[in-house]
């Protein structure tokens, strides 16, 4: 299991939750009603209100954006970091112990 903490736009710690290995982030947030996923799309890719930030430190951990995800941060409501990523695309799996996910300010316009 991977823990996923999930801080406020301010930092704080909204809520802890596990993740199963080959559960998304935003799939775990929506299953443990964490406020601040939209995920209109259900993880197709296809929206952009799934977006979170990463520190360095926790984006180290997992693989860097695919192109097609790289294109759809820019449609990202809120303002787009050097640490954004979509957690429809952020992955549970062994290897991952902990990742912290910071919640943007919106998901939509
Ligand atoms: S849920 Fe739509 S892009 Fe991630």
């Amino acid at each position: 299991m991977t823990q996923l903490t999930f801080l406020s736009p301010a930092g704080a710690i909204v809520a802890v939750v596990q993740a199963a290995p080959g559960q998304s982030v935003m799939r775990a947030a929506l299953d443990a009603n964490v406020p601040g996923i939209e995920a209109e799309c259900g993880g197709c890719l296809t929206c952009a209100t799934c977006h979170v930030y990463l520190d360095a430190d926790n984006a180290a951990k997992v693989p860097a954006p695919t192109a097609e995800e790289d294109d759809m941060l820019g449609y990202v409501a809120a303002e787009r970091r050097p640490g954004s990523r979509l957690s429809c695309q952020l992955v549970a799996d062994a290897g991952l112990d902990a990742l912290v996910v910071q919640l943007p300010e919106r998901q939509v316009p």
